[in-house]
């Protein structure tokens, strides 16, 4: 082997540079660089042994067969379920659920395909047998490693030919041909890396989970989004029991896709119908409250709204929102202002979305506009209707992408009336059953959902 090169990299970016640096040009973090010997052998190729070119017109296959992994909402956000030799990320904050949708995961993947190779780093075979007891789990075919020498896992895993392979947390491995500390940029990549060649070569699925860290800290499992085909997130907040994991990468299948699932004493259960759930709490007849359908990933959700206006006690008037862009929320209050004449000079304005969900598409904004101007006004809106719509600078109410599937998810859980932008009530189809109308500005739809 030729004589190995050190480099220094980036802890939190990932920038590398062939001397220290105390500042980081990249990412701008101070004392970040940290030294990485690297081995400067070339990259297996992932085709083994055939690496000259091959005609397009001679490669067979595309159709990729994918085997269920059994829990619906988890082979949703990967496209279907799994496919050969793919490498799956699930990253989170710590404390999550990433080990226990895992370990749901596997016993199903164990049950259907046989023996699965749970390697961990992090807790002991004890730890995993108690959660492993919450969940009702117990099989045979789920074999435990703890053990964090990347090299080790493999030879371990050469033999036993597993179905599935997790490594739960990559940050906890390491290889032995770099110097660096397990956790650094380089031995997650380098870790990772090899965990790929091995999954290409064999076939064999591998999930690495990865915690997504704060700011500044060690390197999280951003450093591999590039490498890894399929990138799951899982969102949700310690204080409520929704979680959602949400695709962001997918070689397989659509990005964007979320299972929705309920943290509950004996794990996590999946919730089929998402809207039933975000709408179970909701208060009727009470002002400041809207229902909006959103659209997350493929699939409508219907969410409620939360909106709260008060006189501000002290000179600056507070703005705070929850689940939705602050920047969004005061572009919002300044087009009321100007356009719908309402003034909130002298008041606080919160929002929040229930269930602590994150909602990015302006297609909220109606629903913001009006949950504002109930919430200050003092005016309950209808419990039987729900809005969406984007809001532009003027105050028109302009269309948003998939309309009738917002409608069709409203009429299914029993809503009544829809307010909607005028380009989207024209070009439907359908009302399911609904009294939908159309509104050109704010004016209007405040107009009509009756609390002017
Ligand atoms: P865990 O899967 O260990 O999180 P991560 O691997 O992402 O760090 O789950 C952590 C939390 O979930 C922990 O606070 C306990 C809770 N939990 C339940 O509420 N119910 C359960 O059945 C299990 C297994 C965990
Ligand atoms: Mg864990």
């Amino acid at each position: 082997m030729s004589k190995a090169k050190t480099v220094f990299q980036c802890q939190s970016c990932g920038y590398s540079s062939p001397k220290w640096l105390g500042k980081c040009p990249d990412c701008g973090a101070w004392n970040s660089f940290s030294e990485e010997r690297q081995s400067p052998k070339s990259l297996k190729s992932i085709v083994d042994g055939n690496s000259g070119p091959i005609p397009l017109s001679s490669v067979t296959g595309g159709n990729e067969k994918r085997v269920p992994v059994g829990i619906a909402e988890l082979d949703r956000v990967l496209g279907g379920g799994l496919v050969k030799g793919a490498v799956i990320l699930i990253g989170g904050d710590p404390g999550i659920g990433k080990s226990t949708i895992i370990l749901q995961a596997i016993s199903s993947i164990a049950s259907l395909k046989g023996t699965v190779l749970y390697v961990s780093g992090e807790e002991s075979p004890e730890q995993i047998k108690l959660r492993a007891e919450r969940l009702s789990i117990n099989s045979d075919r789920i074999l435990l490693l703890p053990e964090t020498v990347v090299e080790q896992i493999l030879s371990v895993a050469d033999k036993l030919k597993p179905a599935a392979i997790v490594v739960d947390s990559i940050q906890t491995v390491y290889t032995e041909e770099l110097t660096s500390a397990p956790g650094s940029v380089g031995q997650i990549r380098e870790s990772a890396a090899k965990m790929m060649f091995y999954a290409k070569r064999s076939g064999t699925p591998v999930f690495l989970i990865g915690h997504v860290t704060k700011e500044g800290a060690i390197a999280g499992p951003r450093v591999l989004e590039h490498l890894v085909d399929t990138v799951l997130y899982f969102e949700g907040d310690r204080g409520h029991p929704f979680r959602i994991l949400r695709t962001v990468k997918n070689r397989f299948g659509s990005t964007n896709e979320i299972g929705v699932f309920e943290m509950t004493d004996s794990g996590l259960r999946e919730i089929s119908n998402p809207s039933e759930l975000f709408l179970s709490e909701r208060p009727l007849n009470t002002s400041g409250s809207t229902v909006i359908a959103s659209i997350e990933g493929t699939r409508p959700v219907l969410v409620e709204l939360q909106a709260l206006v008060s006189p501000t006690t002290f000179g600056m008037p507070r703005r705070t929102s929850m689940g939705i862009d602050f920047n969004r929320l005061n572009l919002l209050i300044a087009v009321l202002e100007k356009k719908g004449g309402i003034h909130l000079g002298g008041m606080d304005v919160f929002i929040n979305i229930v269930g602590g969900l994150k909602i990015v598409e302006p297609a909220a904004d109606l629903g913001i506009i009006a949950a504002i101007v109930s919430s200050f006004r003092e005016l309950p809106l209808d419990p039987q209707t729900f809005v969406f719509g984007e809001v532009g600078l003027s105050g028109e109410v302009r269309a948003v992408a998939r309309g009738e599937a917002r409608i069709k998810e409203a009429a299914k859980v029993g809503f009544k009336r829809a307010i909607v932008p005028a380009g989207n009530a024209e070009r439907l189809k359908d009302n399911f059953g609904l009294t939908i109308t159309g509104v050109r500005n704010i004016d209007e739809a405040i107009e009509h959902i009756g609390i002017l």
